[in-house]
């Protein structure tokens, strides 16, 4: 610390409206090493805490303007890591009391036996502390870390997998997480791409902030327009109110677009705009803003198709696509089976209180067999059902759904395809109509719930709505 230029010098601001006390302190501090700015009062003071990059400040209590308690309290509102030391001719008691419940790191007093050494003495020690809390800090979160990210072997955070594209995902995570870098996760529907935007939010630098979630294929443009981006008062008939929009809230977060393939050309444009300038309008706002935000997007859809076939703009797809995270399909990850059957029947016994405590060798051979067009979130579903079911202590075949069991079957052996023939195409239409019909029944008359069931897009699901007339 000899070079008192030095650009990682650490900054001290002394405040004395005495000339002769701000030579004597200065010469001393900079004599120590450290980058020392000077203010003769308090005004003087905030103008230069606003600009910023200040460690400690040095103060003096009496001044004419604002006392130095007052340019404490500004300090710490503009930065509440500053470091604060309060000088004084008179030790008055109450206001070094005040100080030090303000958050200053100790006072000295101007006619002591020490001064000015006593000032160098004190603003080393606080710095000094300053530095081990930040170390410790750090080491706690390294651990942390550490443990989130060895709990098991065949586990990270909460995805559970052995499958050699299962544990590349796992090393992909990791490395990513550290960054701002957008990222892609593709994927069938229930393969896991919620649980991997978590995963990388919860171990990256913004793991303390929000991560939120917009499905892009649930609401009307206008809606989704709004909700990201918010709108001030007026914008349109209802907006009653200014109003934040998500990617506001996620300042300094995550923002976790999911079915990204279904969202308008016109708001692929306005994202376009934030991931390219950082900055971005509220609807019917002048005023530009930033976006301190990273974005993760998901889709069960082949992005690069629907650009080569003009659905999806293709800059925004460059843009979004920096770091693809890909999932395979269950069935080709098969090893992966037993593992998160294992999982979901510890989640479910324990839920229910049963007292199931594995899965027959049988049964595990239909779930190895079955072809999961649900992906995980069918497995998941499928266990849930079977340990709520099992009156033994163990799964069997019986307590599966009919659709594994029979999934597993020759193929061909289910099919009764009557001797005279029949109309095909009228036969589809009505078991469709059945099931669409049926799944927004169950989902409460929700269409983005009910295409969730039938694990289709929105837009999927309005289109064969309007097509059979359900309302
Ligand atoms: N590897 C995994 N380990 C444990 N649980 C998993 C794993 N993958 C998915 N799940 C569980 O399966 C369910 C579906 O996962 P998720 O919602 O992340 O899928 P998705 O790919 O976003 O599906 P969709 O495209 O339908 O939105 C969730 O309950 C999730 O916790
Ligand atoms: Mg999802």
């Amino acid at each position: 610390m000899s070079d008192p230029n030095a650009a990682n010098a650490p900054r001290i601001l002394l405040v004395d409206d005495e000339p002769s006390i701000r030579q004597l302190l200065s010469y001393r501090l900079k004599r120590e090493g450290f980058d020392v700015l000077l203010a003769e009062n308090g005004r003087e003071a905030i103008a230069l805490l606003e600009a910023g990059g200040v460690d400690l400040l040095v103060s003096d209590i009496r001044m004419p303007d604002m006392n130095g308690v007052e340019v404490l309290r500004a300090a710490k509102r503009l930065d509440p890591d500053i470091l604060g030391i309060m000088i004084t001719a008179y030790a008055s008691k109450e206001t070094s009391v005040e100080a030090l419940r303000l958050g200053a790191s100790n006072y000295v007093e101007k006619g002591g036996p020490e001064f000015p050494a006593a000032v160098v003495e004190v603003v080393r020690k606080a710095l000094e502390q300053r530095q081990l809390r930040q170390e410790r800090r750090q080491l706690q979160q390294e651990n942390l870390l550490l443990k989130r990210t060895l709990g098991t072997s065949h586990q990270f955070c909460n995805i559970i997998g052995r499958s050699d594209a299962m544990v590349a995902v796992f090393r992909l995570i990791e490395t990513v997480a550290s960054t701002t870098s957008t990222i892609l996760v593709t994927g069938d529907s229930g393969t896991g791409k919620e649980l991997v935007a978590r995963a990388i939010h919860f171990n990256s630098p913004r793991r303390d902030r929000p991560f939120v979630a917009l499905n892009c294929g649930a609401l009307p443009e206008t809606l989704l327009e709004s909700e990201l981006f918010g709108h001030v008062r007026g914008a349109f008939t209802g907006a009653a109110v200014n109003k934040k929009g998500l990617i506001e809230v996620a300042e300094r977060g995550t923002v976790f677009l999911d079915e990204i393939a279904e969202m308008t050309p016109m708001v692929q444009v306005k994202l376009l705009r934030v991931l390219q300038d950082r900055r971005f309008r509220r609807l019917g706002g002048l005023d530009e803003i930033e976006a301190d935000i990273r974005i993760i997007a998901a889709t069960n859809q082949d992005l690069s198709k629907m650009v080569a076939e003009s659905r999806f703009r293709e800059d925004l797809f460059y843009r979004i696509n920096v770091i693809p995270i890909h999932l395979p399909p269950l069935r080709d990850r098969k090893e992966d089976i037993p593992l998160l059957a294992d999982h979901f029947l510890a989640r479910y016994r324990d839920q229910m209180g049963k007292r199931v405590t594995g899965i027959s060798g049988e049964a595990l051979s239909l779930l190895e067999r079955y072809r999961w067009p649900g992906n995980i979130r069918e497995l998941e579903n499928v266990i849930e059902r079977a340990v709520a079911l099992e009156q033994t202590p163990v799964i069997l075949p019986d307590s599966l759904s009919p659709v594994v069991r029979g999934g597993a079957q020759k193929p061909g052996s289910s099919i009764d395809l009557p001797e005279s023939g029949f109309h095909l195409e009228e036969h589809i239409q009505q078991i469709e109509r059945g099931y669409i019909t049926e799944a927004l029944r169950r989902a409460g008359g929700v269409q983005s719930k009910a295409a969730d069931i039938l694990g289709m897009s929105f837009r999927s699901f309005r289109y064969y709505a309007k097509k059979y007339e359900i309302t």
